[in-house]
């Protein structure tokens, strides 16, 4: 998978691609991960990306002409299955949303900032509106790298049998159930007695009842 994300920020965002699984993942050659600064294609002296926003009112908006280019950069040189807007009015990110992208070969994603881009290029280049959750980030780079991670590490081949995703939270609407490591008593506070039982099958029925519990209690509405 090749992921491009577009920002004025790439060292904001670099970061998190730079260690663990994702580090892996892309010495694996299993993902590519491109930041392009969008500041390269600001126009004029001052590289100029925002501009005062049409009727007025507080905050800047980022300008099409810029991202528009940029874009088109981009897409002459291959087809994007998505191009990415990060957006807090966007479809609410979730496991299934990430299952989808996990599974596709070139992304784009572009981060907003400010009062957020240009209705036009929403209209005419972006094809998915992402939001990470209910709150306002300062920009959309977190919000980007929350959701690349959240979706390479569905790639096949990413994750070994050790840290499979199949036991995630979500994965199949349910929370993980509670873990536990060694010492198996600590301060007076012991573990479920079944995980030391050695009786793989038992354990299994253990952990899913605990999911069932857990998401019942936390989260009923996965449940519906
Ligand atoms: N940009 C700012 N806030 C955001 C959010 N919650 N999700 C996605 N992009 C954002």
């Amino acid at each position: 998978m090749r992921i491009d994300i577009i920002t004025v920020l790439p060292e904001l965002i670099k970061s998190p691609f730079e260690h663990s699984i994702l580090k892996r993942a892309s010495e694996k050659g299993l993902v590519e991960v491109n930041l392009i600064d969008l500041r390269s294609y600001g126009i004029g002296k001052h590289k100029q990306v925002d501009d005062y926003a049409f009727g007025g009112g507080a905050g800047m908006v980022m300008m099409i002409e810029p991202i528009a280019n940029c874009i088109n950069e981009l897409k002459n040189k291959r087809t994007y299955d998505e191009i990415i807007y990060m957006t807090p009015d966007g479809e609410t990110l979730n496991q299934k949303i990430c299952n989808q992208l996990s599974l596709k070969k070139n992304l784009m994603v572009l981060c907003g900032h400010y009062k957020g881009v240009d209705q036009r290029l929403r209209d005419h280049f972006i094809t998915k509106e992402i939001s990470i959750g209910d709150y306002v980030l300062s920009g959309g780079e977190i919000a980007a790298a929350a959701m690349c991670d959240a979706i390479i590490r569905l790639i096949p081949g990413v994750l070994n049998d050790e840290t499979s995703a199949l036991t995630d939270s979500f994965q199949d609407n349910l929370l993980a159930p509670p873990v536990y490591t060694r010492p198996a008593e600590y301060n007076g506070w012991g573990i479920p007695e079944i995980l030391l039982s050695g009786h793989g099958e038992n354990i299994e029925k253990w952990r899913y009842e605990q999911s069932v519990e857990r998401t019942k209690k936390r989260r009923p509405d996965l449940l519906k």
